[in-house]
């Protein structure tokens, strides 16, 4: 399921293939968010074309809008969205924490008023797992709580403790159940490749425990005691300063296996994700990339640009010299133009330029593995990086 190709001699970064039912992903590698079934602004061919291996969906979203009827009438999730390559599904248990009001926790699940309406939904692990398998995902996560950031010991520790439970009910009920509901298991010939990579939806754990060390190693025993097809680390990016959350990260990763996946949840910056592919991390997603596009931000070699700036009125270059062909034969004054005349192409070509500059990441990271060169690409990248800041 997860063949680890090469280890960095200098660092701790791996490239690996993680084979799941819809295709093989290369990693390290960036997930595209689609929280709604769709990368916002971006046709499913664009994500093709930019070689993203994966993308990311949301149980919490995808169950309140359009629901599971919908979901299960077009087949799942890849026939819903005609997007046929793997798919990532979160857990809900974060969105849960982020969005809904009037959060109720229990031992059995989590009571809210969703964002969209205010009524009143349960989300426990089972209906969790349930949902993400309606969805027909190629990874489910299991549900989670992700505690706030900064968070007292006995907060965390019990918020641990009960996310242990809850992954041993996401596991029990996955291996009773899943193979039941997901669609391209009970219906193999929606796939259109046969055989499948990967005949199952694998199952991810999620490694909380806050600041504290001795948590992050609990929860990662726990989890591997239960055993899950990946690891990931939650509960960062939660508005903690960067050195806590590489703090976390190196908290955690030495008490995961080496032959399974790890994914750091919801993050981050380019040089932030070099830092965590140093650490060995495998896998990463962020709303950043798509987000700031639509905020008029545009990531370069040497740190983020503003495309309203007025220094970019007669700039006939292209976003970055390496940016992906649809979007280089546009120069950063048009760019420009389009987003003071409230294009919406502006918002597509820089989420589109966002993409192909941290998919393309990824990518040399993969070959400066490979090559045993990666301490110095990342050195290198993250000193041009931040060489512009004032
Ligand atoms: N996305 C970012 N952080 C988290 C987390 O801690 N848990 C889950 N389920 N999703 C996340």
């Amino acid at each position: 399921m997860f063949e680890l190709i090469q280890t960095d001699k200098e660092t701790k970064a791996r490239r690996g293939r993680l084979t799941t039912a819809h295709g093989v992903i290369e990693t390290p590698i960036f997930m595209p968010v689609g929280t709604q079934g769709t990368v916002k602004t971006l046709h499913p061919d664009d994500l093709l074309d930019l070689g993203s291996q994966i993308i990311l969906g949301n149980t919490y979203h995808l169950n309140l809008r359009p629901g599971l009827d919908v979901i299960r009438a077009a087949k799942g999730l890849h026939q819903f969205s005609t997007w046929d390559k793997p798919i990532l599904t979160d857990s809900g248990g974060f969105q849960v924490w982020s969005l809904a009001k009037l959060r109720k926790i229990s031992e059995e699940g989590v009571q809210f008023a969703n964002h969209l309406d205010g009524s009143k939904m349960m989300l426990s692990p089972e209906t969790s797992m349930e949902i993400q398998a309606t969805l027909g995902s190629d990874i489910a996560m299991l549900f989670d709580e992700c505690p706030p950031y900064p968070c007292e010991e006995k907060y965390a520790a019990d918020s641990l403790a009960l996310t242990t439970r809850w992954a041993k009910r996401c596991k029990e009920w996955h291996e009773e159940n899943a193979s039941k509901i997901v669609p391209w298991m009970t219906e193999p010939s929606l796939l259109g490749e046969s055989p499948m990579p990967q005949p199952r939806q694998l199952a991810f754990g999620i490694v909380q425990g806050s600041s504290y060390a001795e948590l992050r190693e609990q929860s990662a025993k726990e989890l591997i005691e239960i055993g899950f097809d990946g690891y990931a680390v939650g509960g960062i990016s939660v508005g903690e300063p960067e050195h806590e959350m590489i703090r976390a990260i190196d908290n955690a990763v030495p008490h995961l296996p080496a032959d399974k996946p790890r994914y750091a949840m919801g993050l981050g910056t380019p040089p932030q994700m070099l830092e965590m592919i140093a650490r060995g991390v495998d896998m990463f997603d962020c709303v950043m990339p798509t987000r700031v596009a639509r905020h008029g931000l545009a990531f370069t070699e040497d740190g983020p640009i503003h495309i309203k700036n007025k220094e970019f009125e007669f700039d006939q270059r292209p976003l970055t010299e390496y940016t992906h062909p649809s979007v280089a034969r546009f120069s950063r004054s048009y760019i420009r133009h389009l987003w003071r005349a409230k294009e919406m192409l502006a918002l597509r070509l820089l989420s589109f330029h966002n993409l192909h500059f941290y998919l393309r990441l990824m990518q040399q990271s993969r070959e400066a593995i490979e090559a045993g060169t990666f301490a110095e690409f990342k050195d290198a990248f993250i000193t041009r990086y931040n060489s512009h800041k004032e």
